[in-house]
């Protein structure tokens, strides 16, 4: 069977195999990102578009980077200036976009489930670029990758995810793929900040953060959604920083080894100390922004591969 055969929706229906293969390739196209010459023509002549229509700095950037160094033509359609503003669905949108025969179409949207009904309606293939709190599968395998290249090793590894767990795409995709690969994930933060239903996902959840991040690998920070939150989630920022935000002091409980992790943006003084987070002994935050255009050049890579094998 081919990997990533049509569209990358999710890592929920992804076999480890899958991933390692994802991984492995990534690994490749991070050996050439540190090379002078960056470039490859896997994608010469095809078409990518990418649609953002929730403000993105990491992974549009680099998806953009990704389709260039990889030999595509892209474009990055300004969704504010566009026909959207004038009542355009994305349905409609797409399917205009979809008439001039792209190859992949990058999509980020505020509603859960939106990419994959766009993906149902056009021909190319189609890459979730994050839709609401449901999934960012490229932000997982990035994770993923960068926890392989500084532990060693994706399993029997003990990670903590802290944080605004109930609006975060980043935790759920995080959640399901680390999880299918045999490590005990652990989920910290405050009760109103955990998903109802999260007991069946196999993991632990601690409201104590020192507690939760005892003897973890991997610590990997969450910023709160605001933007996905109705109403007052934490009594004050202030409080949320004295409970929850880690630093190097609060960060001893875990191994001596133990990476810290932040999908970013971050809110320096909110969920993590900004001397940690730019701590290069403990912080791998720089790394997973590499890896991030390295999982994308191979997401892109192996979905080119398979275009027009049905058509
Ligand atoms: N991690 C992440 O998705 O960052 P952006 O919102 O900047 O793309």
């Amino acid at each position: 069977m081919a990997i990533l055969e049509r569209h990358l929706l999710g890592v929920e229906s992804m076999s480890p195999d899958e991933v390692f293969s994802i991984l492995d390739l990534a690994d490749s196209y991070a050996s050439l990102n540190r090379d002078k010459v960056k470039h490859s023509n896997v994608l010469a002549g095809m078409t990518q578009i990418n649609m953002f229509f929730e403000n993105s700095t990491r992974t549009q950037s680099s998806f953009e980077l990704a389709g260039k160094r990889l030999g595509a033509d892209v474009m990055n359609m300004a969704v504010a200036k566009s026909s959207i503003a004038k009542g355009e669905t994305l349905i409609d949108t797409a399917l205009t976009l979809n008439a001039m025969r792209p190859d992949l179409i990058v999509v980020r949207h505020p509603s859960s489930g939106a990419v994959n009904l766009l993906s149902e309606k056009v021909n190319c293939s189609v890459v979730n670029a994050g839709d609401g709190r449901h999934e960012h599968p490229t932000q997982a395998l990035l994770d993923a990758l960068t926890i392989r290249r500084a532990k060693g090793r994706l399993a029997r590894l003990s990670i903590a995810i802290c944080g605004d767990i109930a609006h975060s795409r980043v935790a759920r995709s995080n959640i399901l793929l680390l999880g299918k690969l045999g490590n005990r994930i652990r989920l910290v933060g405050p009760r109103t900040l955990m998903p109802s239903g999260i007991d069946e996902f196999g993991v632990e959840v601690y409201d104590d953060l020192k507690t939760g991040i005892e003897g973890a690998d991997v610590v990997m920070m969450l910023r709160l959604q605001n933007e996905r939150m109705e109403g007052a989630f934490v009594p004050s920022v202030r409080e949320y920083y004295h409970l929850y935000g880690l630093n190097a002091e609060k960060l001893q409980v875990a191994k001596s080894d133990a990476i810290v992790m932040h999908p970013g943006p971050m809110n320096r003084g909110v969920e993590i100390d900004g001397a940690l987070a730019d701590d290069i002994s403990r912080s791998v935050i720089q790394d997973q922004v590499e890896m991030g255009v390295a999982v994308r050049m191979a997401v892109l890579d192996l979905l080119a591969r398979n275009l027009g094998r049905d058509s």
